[in-house]
């Protein structure tokens, strides 16, 4: 419990180009400063949809094509680890949830680089999100293996069992979106009930991989904490100063 709070209380690092007010000014673009207005304390506000709507409908602002945001950091840097996993599962179709997928490069470009069969699920709360996505998905190439789709699922994280049923992935995919559930005030008991769901929706032999900023002595204890099993830890990075980890959580065979 005294780790998740600790967990809870640890500032979220921005990736560049996002701004959070927390009392003193980030310097931001202004796609962001028009989001995320000066003064909101959205630090606390980052598990509500109308937080993330306003931060997508900036976004999605003016008549260019959206592009992607990333959190953290990209595809690109972690796609040897993705696809390693991805190599590592039986043969066949391998089915993936990226949970809160914003409007990230992730969940599409693993889709579109993919050599086996995905059927990749891009689930977030946010409409404007996954309109983006949609948007990004019809612009793109087609996928390297013909038979793989990807498909967007408006959902709550937190409540995952009421949109699948156990066992349906083999690799669930969270960068960033437990880290935004757990710093607002109900966030350590609302992330455990978004942990519960993604290992509950883990096919056995499956895992979840779980990028986050957040040191290892602070959340190692809470995956535990949350029932996680055989949690393994891999540094990324560190990308612009910061140290970046992955955390994967296996399911029990
Ligand atoms: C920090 S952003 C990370 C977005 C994306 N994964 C990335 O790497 O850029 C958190 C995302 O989680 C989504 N989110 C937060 N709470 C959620 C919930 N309860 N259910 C579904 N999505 C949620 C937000 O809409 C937002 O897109």
């Amino acid at each position: 419990m005294a780790a998740a709070a600790a967990s809870s209380r640890r500032m979220m690092r921005l990736p560049r180009g996002a701004s959070l007010i927390l009392g003193r000014p980030f310097p931001s673009p202004p796609a962001f400063s028009s989001a995320w207005k000066e003064g909101d304390d959205q630090l606390g506000r980052m598990d509500q949809r109308d937080t993330w709507d306003r931060f997508y409908a900036a976004k999605l602002e003016g008549s260019g094509p959206p592009g992607h945001f990333d959190w953290f950091f990209g595809y690109r840097e972690v796609s040897d680890l993705l696809h390693a996993v991805l190599r590592g599962l039986p043969s066949g179709r391998a089915d993936v949830l990226d949970v809160g997928c914003g409007t990230s490069s992730l969940g599409l470009s693993l889709y579109r680089e993919s050599p086996r069969q995905l059927h990749v699920c891009c689930l977030d709360f946010s409409p404007l999100a996954l309109e983006a996505v949609g948007r990004l998905l019809r612009q793109s190439p087609p996928p390297c293996h013909p038979l793989s789709e990807l498909r967007c699922r408006l959902a709550d994280a937190t409540d995952l069992a009421s949109s699948f049923e156990r066992a349906s992935f083999h690799l669930v995919l969270d960068k960033g979106t437990c880290d935004a559930v757990l710093r607002c005030p109900q966030g350590p008991d609302r992330a455990r009930r978004f942990m519960a769901g993604c290992v509950r929706v883990l096919k056995p032999g499956g895992s979840l991989i779980q990028f986050s900023d957040e040191d290892p002595d602070a959340r190692v204890p809470f995956l535990e904490q949350a029932g996680a099993a055989n949690v393994t830890v891999k540094e990324i990075g560190p990308k612009g100063g910061i140290s970046y980890y992955a955390y994967t959580i296996g399911q029990k065979t």
